[in-house]
C-alpha cells in the first residue's frame, strides 16, 4: 500500500463493489479470468487470505493451485526460493499469490519471474489486500473514510496489517490513531503521520472505527511482554471499554482472533462488529485485485 495511489485504491474498491454483486448472485460465477492460471504459494499459515484468493480465482473461472512449500523438504531437496518460483512460472502461472515471513520477499520475487506477484503478507512489513478489504468494509458501513477517527489497537510493531492500513487510511483522508503498550508501539511510527497513545480510553474517545489487531505471539522473540493478563486488563476490547467510542462505532479485526485476550466475545460477536463481513469482502477485494492485475483496465469490464 506504500506505493499505491489514492486513485489506484479507489479503482480496486469500485471494482470490488462489482465483484460483490457476483458473489451475491446465485451461481457466483463470471468467466472474467477464463484461461488464466493462478498459483497460491503460502510459506506461512493462512485461512482467510489463502481461502479467499482461491475462491476468488474459482469464481472468475481461472485455474488455481495451492502450494505450501515446506522449508525442511526444500532444504532436503535443495530447491531455492528463486528456483521454486521459476518452476511454477514454467508451469504457466499468470499470477503468483505469495505469503512469506521475510519482509520484502514479494518485491524480490517480482525481480525473479515474469508472472504478476501479489503480496499476501510479507513478515511484519505489509498485507495490502487486508488493508483494501478493511477500507471496503469501512466504506460499506460508514459511506466514506475521510475524516473518520480510526483507532488501531494492539501489537502495532509486529503488524503488517497495521502498516498497510495506515497507508490506505491516510491516503483516503482518515484521522489515524495508534494505541498499545510501549513494548509493542515504537515512537518512530509517529513519522507516518498518525497520533500515538498508550492509554486505551484516551485513544477511543470519540472513535468512529476501531481496528483491534491480533497479538502476534509467533513474532515476539523474547516472549509476550506485558503478560497476557496485563495486556487484557489494559488493552483488551470489551463492551464497557468501547463505550468511550462513538455510539455507532464500527469494530473490525483482521483475524484470526485471540478471543479473550485482545477482544471479548461481547464485542467481536456484537452489533458493532463487522468481522464476518470483512471475510466476505476479502473475497470481493481479491477478485478485484486478480482481475485488475491480470486483465487490466477498469471496473467497466466487470460484467457477468
Ligand atoms: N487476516 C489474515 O491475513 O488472516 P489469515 O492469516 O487467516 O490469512
Amino acid at each position: 500500500m506504500a506505493g499505491a495511489t489514492k486513485e489506484e485504491i479507489e479503482l480496486v474498491l469500485r471494482s470490488a463493489r462489482r465483484m460483490k454483486d457476483i458473489v451475491n448472485s446465485a451461481d457466483k460465477k463470471a468467466p472474467l479470468l477464463h484461461g488464466k492460471s493462478i498459483v497460491n504459494m503460502f510459506w506461512e499459515p493462512s485461512t482467510r487470505t489463502r481461502g479467499s484468493f482461491e475462491l476468488a480465482a474459482k469464481y472468475l473461472d481461472a485455474s488455481v493451485i495451492n502450494f505450501t512449500p515446506r522449508r525442511q523438504l526444500r532444504r532436503q531437496r535443495g530447491e531455492s526460493f528463486r528456483d521454486t518460483l521459476l518452476t511454477v512460472t514454467a508451469m504457466g502461472a499468470d499470477a503468483i499469490v505469495m505469503r512469506h515471513k521475510q519482509e520484502g520477499s514479494a518485491s524480490l520475487a517480482d525481480t525473479y519471474v515474469a508472472p504478476i506477484i501479489i503480496n499476501a503478507g510479507d513478515g511484519a512489513h505489509e498485507h495490502p489486500t487486508q488493508a483494501l478489504l478493511d477500507l471496503y468494509t469501512i466504506i460499506e458501513v460508514k459511506g466514506h473514510v475521510d475524516g473518520l477517527k480510526t483507532v488501531i489497537v494492539g501489537d502495532i510493531d509486529h503488524s503488517r496489517v497495521a502498516r498497510s492500513d495506515i497507508y490506505g487510511l491516510k491516503k483516503l483522508g482518515a484521522d489515524v490513531h495508534l494505541v498499545g503498550p510501549r513494548t509493542l508501539l515504537q515512537p518512530e511510527l509517529a513519522k507516518m503521520g498518525v497520533t500515538l497513545h498508550y492509554d486505551l480510553d484516551e485513544a477511543l474517545d470519540g472513535a468512529d472505527v476501531v481496528n483491534v489487531l491480533r497479538i502476534q505471539k509467533e513474532r515476539q522473540g523474547i516472549g509476550f511482554f506485558p503478560s497476557e493478563g496485563e495486556y487484557r486488563s489494559l488493552y483488551g476490547m470489551d463492551r464497557k471499554r468501547l463505550q468511550a467510542a462513538k455510539k455507532d462505532v464500527l469494530v473490525i479485526h483482521p483475524g484470526p482472533m485471540n478471543r479473550g485476550l485482545e477482544i471479548e466475545p461481547d464485542v467481536c460477536y456484537g452489533e458493532r462488529s463487522a468481522v464476518q463481513e470483512q471475510v466476505k469482502n476479502g473475497v470481493c477485494i481479491r477478485m478485484a485485485v486478480l482481475y485488475l492485475t491480470i486483465i487490466g483496465g477498469d471496473e467497466s469490464g466487470i460484467t457477468r
